[in-house]
């Protein structure tokens, strides 16, 4: 077995290799004066059962891009098994088209990542599960939600509401729901004008008086989670913590969340890099290595 890290999250990689007590491989990555990308694994790999770690967080296309180079060396290298290790699965918000001559980007991205050469994927909290479906390899889909728990169990928060910030997100909620001792659920009915851009109408549930633990899958700008809260303070919640495996943090999400008065917490995986710049008070970061 070897293993062998990408750029997108170095430290997630080193806390892997040190959970399972190896090293990370030696690979060159460099790039060229035109800003292509050269990478070169500096030892053999023949027949060996190789696993990459490559969340495709921010810059997407590059560290997509450094993905397919790295499986296409280990396949040109007659590694006996690649598995790409996609802790953040870039591009799988386009997972249908919602109006005529989109592209279906989760899809596309399935092709390449195939294409390439990788013969299993392992993902966390892919945004749809059925993206999983896109491939016709195996696909291991693993979750940040037992890290999560512990934690949130280990605070010993009473009174609790679960609440997911759409509809789409029920499924997931649910799930925590069960594991926090079968706490209500509550549902945010929101209405997305634009991209990028969130509405939130109204609460389904009610989370009077409760600590309402809102779950979601990724924390972009933040808009979601941040307008859910606001609604739920509005709605009487005492108290609010928000929960979400893949911290992608594009402006203005640090602004947003850190509002004072808003979330107790703020409790997100590694799956994605926080520099120090997007680290605020209420922040809590869990490692899934
Ligand atoms: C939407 O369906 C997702 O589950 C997230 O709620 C959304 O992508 C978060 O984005 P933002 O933080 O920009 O509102």
């Amino acid at each position: 077995l070897r293993l062998f890290s990408g750029s997108a999250n170095l430290q997630l990689s080193q806390e892997v290799a040190r959970y399972l007590g190896m090293d990370l491989g030696p690979m060159i990555r460099k790039r060229f004066a035109d800003g292509e990308l050269y990478i070169q694994i500096q030892e053999s790999i023949r027949g060996c059962d190789v696993y990459l770690i490559q969340p495709t967080c921010q810059p997407v296309n590059d560290h997509l891009m450094e993905l397919l180079i790295m499986i296409d060396a280990c396949r040109r290298a007659s590694a006996r098994q690649v598995t790409a290790v996609i802790p953040y699965y870039g591009y799988a918000r386009a997972d249908r088209k919602t109006a005529g001559r989109e592209s279906i980007t989760a899809k596309l991205v399935a092709n390449l990542i195939t294409q390439a050469g990788a013969n299993r994927v392992l993902a966390m909290d892919l945004h749809s599960a059925q993206i999983q479906g896109y491939f016709d390899i195996p696909f291991d889909h693993v979750y940040g939600s037992p890290v999560i728990l512990d934690y949130l169990v280990s605070k010993q928060l009473s009174d609790i509401v679960v609440v997911s910030p759409d509809v789409g997100g029920v499924a997931r909620a649910r799930a925590f729901a069960k594991k926090l001792g079968d706490a209500p659920l509550a549902i945010i009915d929101k209405r997305r004008q634009a991209h990028n851009v969130a509405e939130v109408m109204n609460v389904i549930g009610d989370v009077r008086g409760k600590t309402a633990v809102l779950v979601d899958d990724m924390i972009d700008t933040g808009g979601t989670i941040s307008e859910g809260a606001k609604l739920l303070r509005e709605e009487g919640a005492r108290q609010v913590y928000a929960c979400a495996t893949h911290a992608v943090f594009s402006p203005p999400a640090v602004e947003r969340l850190s509002l004072s008065g808003l979330f107790e917490e703020v409790i997100v995986t590694n799956t994605i890099p926080i520099p120090e710049s997007n680290r605020f008070p209420q922040l809590v970061v869990l490692s899934v290595a």
